[in-house]
């Protein structure tokens, strides 16, 4: 089974840059690393940890760092299309200067093998005002690989209806609407991203408690980046036997298998497939529909033809 996850040609849709710097990178960025910064036991203390390390990624030079070290990562896992969450709203919040981090970022993926997308982040908690900021900045960058805008951080500290009109100007000059929803918060929260025009759903596995979800998940085939570890990690579901992704896959909804943040999480993509055979018992055939499918359900990629 690892041999036939490791081989099959895969996409990553769901990962942010920031959550993606192993502990000896951040090590050789600054000498000030906290032993425990990956040892948080809840979502609030997680969004505690991505910001230390978002405040340790200083200079364009540290962001190109990650970024090589990220490709590395995924393209010794097969991955053959990656979209990166880039957190735009803590850069502006750090008062970076967002648009030298990603020239940087981008220069180092362009050296990359992986076909690498971008979504510009805002956070959640940070507000409006914010979000629109980094918008703006999303759409000035549509040219250089920016696909997608999305809003992430805490859906209860910052409802999805408050960021309509940013959504609509995002949408309106051809980026697409991925925010995390029915992460932390519950069904409403989903209908809310939907509401306001979400083309994928960050998470949104809390969508199991509500059928009539469900199927407008599935009729409208709106698909669900699911990040199994991340959600253990996280303390968002009780326990990995509680994750509902067999249950949702059995509802038909569209899921995307994902890391979120792999080194805050000790995740990989390769893994997650693994979880998903042998924890929720999905076959060969489950996870090759569901590489595929990944895909289909990103913004710019092109199906692999072969192995
Ligand atoms: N930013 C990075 N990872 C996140 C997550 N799992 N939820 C919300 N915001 C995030
Ligand atoms: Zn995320």
């Amino acid at each position: 089974m690892l041999d036939f996850i490791s081989a099959l040609p895969k996409a990553e849709l769901h990962l942010h840059l920031e959550g993606s710097v192993e502990l000896p990178t951040l090590r050789e960025l600054s000498s000030e690393v906290p032993g425990d910064i990956y040892s948080f036991t809840d979502f609030q203390g997680f969004l505690r940890s991505y910001g230390t390390v978002c405040l340790l990624l200083r200079t364009p030079g540290d962001y190109a760092l990650v970024t090589r070290r990220l490709l590395e990562r995924l393209q010794e896992q097969n991955v053959r299309y990656v979209e990166v969450n880039l957190s735009v709203g803590v850069m502006l919040w750090k008062n970076q200067d967002a648009a030298a981090m990603f020239g940087a970022v981008s220069q180092a993926a362009a050296a990359s093998p992986v076909p690498v997308r971008w979504i510009f982040d805002a956070v959640r908690q940070f507000g409006v005002e914010a979000a629109e900021r980094v918008a703006e900045l999303a759409v000035a960058s549509t040219g250089r690989g920016v696909v997608a805008f999305g809003i992430g951080g805490d859906e209860v500290r910052g409802p999805a209806r408050c960021f309509r009109d940013v959504f609509d100007f995002a949408r309106s000059r051809g980026l697409k609407l991925v925010p995390h929803a029915g992460e932390t918060d519950g069904p409403a929260s989903i209908w809310a991203a939907l509401e306001i025009g979400a083309d994928r759903i960050g998470h949104g596995f809390r969508a199991i408690e509500d059928p009539v979800l469900l199927s407008h998940l599935r009729d409208h085939n709106i698909p669900l980046e699911i990040c199994i570890t991340s959600n253990v990690r996280t303390g968002a579901v009780p326990s990995l036997k509680d994750h509902p992704v067999r249950r949702l896959f059995d509802a038909g909804v569209p899921l995307i298998l994902s890391t979120d943040d792999p080194a805050m999480f000790g995740a990989t993509l390769n893994g997650e497939y693994r979880l998903a055979a042998e924890v929720f018992g999905f076959s060969r055939a489950d996870l090759e529909l569901t590489a595929r499918r990944a895909f289909e359900y990103g913004f710019d990629s092109t199906p692999p033809s072969g192995p």
